[in-house]
């Protein structure tokens, strides 16, 4: 693992280089889920191929950015499902965004998540690493992910950090967001759920949700390489996670590579309130 993990450094290393001069511009071409791509969602793409496919560990590739599994190394033991840049809508307004990474065993299931691995590109680059515990790192002047701290997230938090589109929710999710607020939790959403769910994991609580709309009654966030690897990372940190209806992100299962999922992912008392409030 600690192998595979060293491509992975290697590959969000060389995107954080690029992103010091990217280029913000937009490609003709749309994602599997119907995104614009822009270059550089097809650079970090291409880079991460590149980069992994060396890796005698892992058998294939997922991504956001790929039609379908690309199969690398039939004898190999890991799938590697990763989202290349998320929150890129944000490029344009220099917010901080990242790469997120989950490594499967031999199948894609979220039982057969072994690790999970995010970057976050901001004023300092930071690697969130999680196999039992979750680890933060930051980036050196040496290029060296030198590691800080294990996260742990309390058993209440402060944050209340709410996607979808509002005309959108429907009544009992415009009721739970409100009862938060009422209850005194602040307003903070980026939209890009890398960057808020590191918030929440380094403050140590909160809420992040992207509930089913109106206009996405399955969600909009993806399961294989965005929703399982944080949902792992979160609850490896002590954090709780749900669909809306269940006790965790980690039991729902999917065909598709590209399935989406309501999901919320927070501490202790905000999952249980969100269940309390939805069933
Ligand atoms: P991506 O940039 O990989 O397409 O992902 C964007 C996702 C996620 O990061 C974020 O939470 C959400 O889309 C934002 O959606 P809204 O613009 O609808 O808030
Ligand atoms: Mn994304
Ligand atoms: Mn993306």
């Amino acid at each position: 693992m600690q192998e595979l993990i060293s491509f992975i450094k290697q590959a969000v290393l060389q995107i954080s280089y690029e992103l010091k001069f990217p280029d913000t511009s937009y490609e003709k071409s749309q994602n599997h889920t119907g995104d614009t791509q822009l270059k550089f969602d097809i650079l970090s793409d291409k880079i991460i191929e590149k980069t992994l496919s060396q890796c005698p560990k892992i058998k294939a590739l997922i991504s956001e950015e790929k039609e379908e599994m690309l199969l690398i190394n039939d004898e190999a033991e890991f799938i590697v499902a990763y989202d290349p840049l998320d929150g890129s809508s944000l490029m344009d307004v220099n917010f901080a965004i990242g790469s997120i990474f989950a490594i499967y065993e031999k199948s894609p299931k979220a039982s057969n998540l072994k690790a999970a691995v995010y970057s976050v590109y901001g004023p300092r680059i930071e690697l969130v690493v999680c196999e039992d515990v979750a680890c933060l790192y930051r980036l050196n002047q040496k290029d060296e992910f030198v590691l800080i701290k294990e996260l742990k997230m309390l058993e209440k938090g402060k944050i209340n950090s709410t996607g979808g589109t509002q005309k959108n929710w429907d009544k009992k999710h415009i009721d739970f967001i409100k009862a938060l607020f009422d209850e005194g939790y602040r307003l903070r959403y980026s939209g890009a759920m890398v960057s808020d769910v590191h918030q929440i994991l380094l403050k140590g609580g909160g809420l992040f949700s992207y509930p089913a709309t109106k206009d996405a009654p399955k969600g909009k966030l993806r399961a294989f390489f965005e929703v399982f690897p944080l949902a792992f990372i979160i609850e490896k940190a002590g954090g709780k996670t749900s669909n809306g209806e269940n006790f965790s992100l980690l039991e729902l299962e999917f065909n598709d590579i590209h399935s989406t999922t309501p999901c919320f992912f927070g501490s202790n008392y905000e999952i249980e309130k969100l269940l309390k409030a939805y069933t």
